[in-house]
């Protein structure tokens, strides 16, 4: 069919449609006020800086702004980096790379890491992109339309919610153009630790691919920062960064998500691809708030503030829920509940709190089970008070 589109056509709809239409004929309890868990958005106050920074730099709209990101920006990006992860150096003219939030440019960088004619023999063998499951979404919508075919590793009990790198065989390896790797994750919380990223990279050495690691949630942990790829590129000798691809974020960082600003890190020549594919989609961060993610790179004093909310949230989420332990890392509650889609139905008419079923995040594994089915997902973002209410609630779902 001339008009056809079947990668894009293989998707299903993305999860906040699929809870729109889920939650669509539910009446809500009206005697609760509505408690929406659903979105990972970061709903805290602005920090200070952002208004001052747009007041002087407001006259930067009316210039297209580079994509690649001011060098302002690149270049406190690269301290930033530095001084988070110790490394000795990263050259923010050929080692970053601006984006207007991961979200775009975990989608976009299939597009410049896939090359969908490699593997086309008979029998017809696309190249796969590995990733967790359950994962955030952009990683198999970017595969499928990439080309590419998402091979997915389970995350659960079993596994330490770990993508069990030991489970995936020798001929998958030898077919990876690359692989997503987040940590902290979305929606499970498992935090890589440094023999994980070692382990990786050595099979990226081995059987020839790339890693894109999504580190957005970086900077919500409890005790320990969660370890990053690129220091554990340096650590292992990996001075230049090679094979590798960090992507990194304000939205949860800063807790800015309307900013659409984000980061790309690592390998001179991924990032200089990435940098060409991106001068034609043309997405660039404007020039003002370029300049208040410059200030928001350079500030920690903010981010320890909100980390300080979140790990309130958490604490005071599983007092009283009475089950299961703050994460080590991100702002959610991953929690079994045996049916995630029947539970959040009726979560949002017993209780008028919306949360998302965990099936919505995650895929059919190729035995058919689902490793997302069981679970829902809270977003603790509204500040320690309501955390508590909502874990509350919850406990009184009955279904
Ligand atoms: C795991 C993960 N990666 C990336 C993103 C994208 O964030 P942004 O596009 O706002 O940088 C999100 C947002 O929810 C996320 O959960």
């Amino acid at each position: 069919m001339k008009h056809a589109q079947p990668r894009l056509d293989s998707l299903g709809a993305y999860p906040f449609e699929r809870l729109k239409a889920l939650l669509a004929d539910v009446q809500v309890n009206p005697d609760l006020a509505h408690i929406d868990a659903g979105a990972g958005e970061p709903r805290l106050p602005l920090p200070g800086f952002v208004r001052e920074t747009l007041d002087a730099h407001i006259s930067g709209f009316s210039r297209y702004p580079p994509s690649r990101g001011i060098l302002a920006l690149r270049e406190a990006i690269a301290a930033w980096l530095m001084r988070r992860y110790g490394l000795v150096s990263i050259n923010p003219d050929t080692q970053v790379l601006t984006a207007n939030g991961t979200r775009e440019a975990l989608f976009t960088v299939a597009h410049a890491l896939v090359n969908p004619d490699f593997f086309h023999r008979k029998p017809f063998e696309k190249p796969f992109v590995l990733m967790p499951n359950p994962m955030y979404q952009i990683y198999l919508g970017a595969a499928v339309t990439a080309g590419a075919q998402p091979y997915f590793m389970p995350c659960t009990p079993e596994t330490g919610y770990a993508p069990d790198l030991n489970a995936v065989p020798q001929d998958v390896w030898q077919r990876t153009a690359f692989v997503y790797v987040c940590s902290p994750s979305n929606p499970t919380c498992w935090v890589a630790d440094t023999a994980y990223y070692k382990q990786l990279l050595t099979l990226a050495d081995t059987h020839d691919f790339y890693i894109v690691a999504d580190e957005c949630y970086s900077e919500i942990y409890q005790d320990m920062p969660p370890a990053g790829l690129l220091e554990v590129c340096q650590q292992s000798g990996n001075k230049d960064f090679s094979r590798c691809l960090v992507m990194n974020s304000l939205s949860k960082r800063s807790a800015l998500p309307g900013m659409r600003s984000g980061f790309i890190a690592g390998d001179t020549q991924l990032i200089a691809r990435f940098a060409k594919l991106r001068s034609y989609t043309g997405s660039a961060t404007p020039l003002p708030l370029q300049h208040i993610a410059a200030a928001a790179w350079s500030d920690e004093t903010h981010v320890e503030q909100q980390r300080h909310i979140y790990r309130q949230s958490l604490r005071m989420f599983f007092e009283a829920y009475g089950e299961g332990e703050p994460p080590v890392g991100s702002f959610f509650a991953w929690l079994p509940v045996s049916d995630g889609e029947a539970f959040a139905a009726a979560a949002f008419e017993q209780q008028t709190v919306t949360v998302l079923p965990g099936s919505y995040l995650s895929a059919d594994d190729a035995d058919g089970c689902n490793p997302g089915a069981g679970y829902i997902r809270a977003a603790l973002v509204d500040g320690p008070e309501k955390a508590a209410e909502l874990a509350r609630r919850l406990k009184n779902v009955r279904f």
